[in-house]
């Protein structure tokens, strides 16, 4: 049974459970995994200064965008954008492809996170290959997927917004005194230097404002129609989509910043290399703990993190193609789960068995790296220019001016738009074509 009648669309609770889930999206593997890692090897602080001009530039006015979309539509993004032009309907169907494809993986991410928990709690003796070796991570993703379901079936305000509130303020509550517990390691400050001292040699690189922009739109989660969806469960509050959205960057920002102390502080003090990259998490970080105080325990709390990080946001990229169902088709809500988390399934489980004794390859490429490829660089590329053209240049502008501006503290003039409606799918598409030309 849902809770809601045929013209009462679910809503959230109140205001400040949106202001959480929004949160809850865009803090995520991102931010503690990516981010740090990105940073460090992009030119540090001089990094931060090229990342914080895109966020709040681009980032804030996607993220306005997709909000108020969602919010003066009232309705989630295939429904939204066919009352922009019918066959736009197409455009959304595009977006939750994409935003299928990547829950699917990130799930399974999650699925290595919760396994780690595990392995840390039971001090098991599991290296990071001989883990995604054996069939835990099938078994791990199917608890995963299993969660998502279970939580977005409750629905919006039962599900979506309980679980990001509690979440968002749990990992609060760890991640500040993990970041104490890093800062306060012998050794911890060439880990801190490393990570803020500028190096301005790379500030200018082309590649490296790609490399911000991918980051920040992941980030921040816009891009995919995750925010428009959100903003489809906001009431006509007197709220400023412009205050919402800074009020998400700046935690998002926020979060990633401390992540980034936390983890170079820690590789520093260990003497470890902290170029690893994307095995740093898996690879690195055991590796660290097994060397400090009460190392075990910082590690469940480390990995604990991670997963209130990644649920909150894997609930929001599942949320966003099942409300596209019950809107676009009139599914009821358990039916519309139901079809996409098989949906989920069946896209995840290659990615699942990527790296396992199955070692899933196309064309001798783990299928995992080739949907973070295709769907996370390319789809979401795709996903994000159609979107902004479709809005910018066929939604009455209007109306969109109007939403964006309404209880707004400052006013944007027409003209922003103006900027906005080229700007933006310009640098989408310059972004993907450098990321192909570096290939
Ligand atoms: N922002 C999330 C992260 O940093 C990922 C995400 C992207 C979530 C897009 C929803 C939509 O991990």
């Amino acid at each position: 049974m849902t809770t809601e009648n045929s013209q009462g669309r679910e809503r959230w609770s109140s205001y400040s459970g949106f202001i959480f889930a929004s949160i809850g999206s865009a803090v995520g593997i991102g931010n503690i995994w990516r981010f740090p890692y990105i940073v460090g090897t992009n030119g540090g602080g001089a990094f931060l200064v090229t990342y914080l001009i895109v966020v709040f530039s681009f980032g804030l006015a996607f993220m306005i965008l997709e909000l108020a979309v969602g919010r003066y539509h009232k309705t989630s993004v295939v429904s939204a954008l066919q009352r922009i032009r019918k066959r736009f309907r197409l455009i959304g169907f595009v977006m939750v492809g994409v935003t299928l494809a990547i829950v699917s993986y990130y799930m399974v991410v999650l699925g290595w996170i919760i396994s780690y928990f595990a392995i840390t709690i039971l001090d098991l003796n599991l290296s990071f290959d001989q883990f995604t070796g054996s069939m835990y991570p099938v078994v791990a993703f199917l608890a995963i997927v299993g969660l998502n379901y279970f939580v977005i079936r409750s629905g919006i305000k039962n599900g979506v917004e309980k679980l990001s509130k509690y979440g968002v303020l749990l990992l609060i509550a760890i991640i500040i005194p993990l970041t104490v517990i890093g800062l306060t390691l012998p050794g911890a400050e060439p880990g801190i230097e490393f990570y803020l001292t500028p190096d301005y040699s790379k500030a200018f690189l082309p590649e490296v404002w790609s490399v911000a922009i991918g980051q920040a739109f992941f980030s921040l989660s816009v891009g995919m129609g995750v925010l428009v969806t959100y903003g489809s469960y906001l009431q006509e509050e007197r709220r400023s989509v412009l205050k919402s959205s800074l009020i998400i960057i700046v935690a998002d920002i926020l979060i990633a910043f401390m992540a980034g102390l936390m983890i170079f502080s820690m590789v520093f003090a260990s003497e470890m290399d902290p170029a690893h990259g994307t095995s740093l998490v898996f690879r690195v970080m055991p590796a660290i703990f097994s060397n400090i105080e009460y190392g075990m325990f910082a590690a469940a709390l480390f990995f604990l993190l991670l997963f209130l990080a990644g649920i909150t946001s894997s609930i929001s990229m599942f949320q966003m193609p099942v409300s596209a169902l019950e809107d676009a088709f009139k599914l009821d809500r358990n039916r519309a789960t139901l079809v996409i988390t098989i949906a989920a399934l069946a896209a995840g489980i290659p990615s699942a068995l990527s790296y396992s004794s199955v070692d899933l390859k196309i064309f001798e490429t783990a299928v995992f790296d080739l949907v973070d490829r295709w769907f996370g660089t390319y789809g979401i590329a795709l996903a994000a220019a159609l979107f902004t053209v479709a809005v910018t240049w066929f939604m009455d502008r209007k109306q969109l001016m109007e939403q964006i501006n309404a209880h707004s503290p400052v006013r944007f003039p027409g003209w922003t738009l103006s900027v906005v409606r080229f700007a933006l799918p310009a640098l989408i598409i310059a972004t993907v074509l450098s990321q192909i030309l570096q290939l």
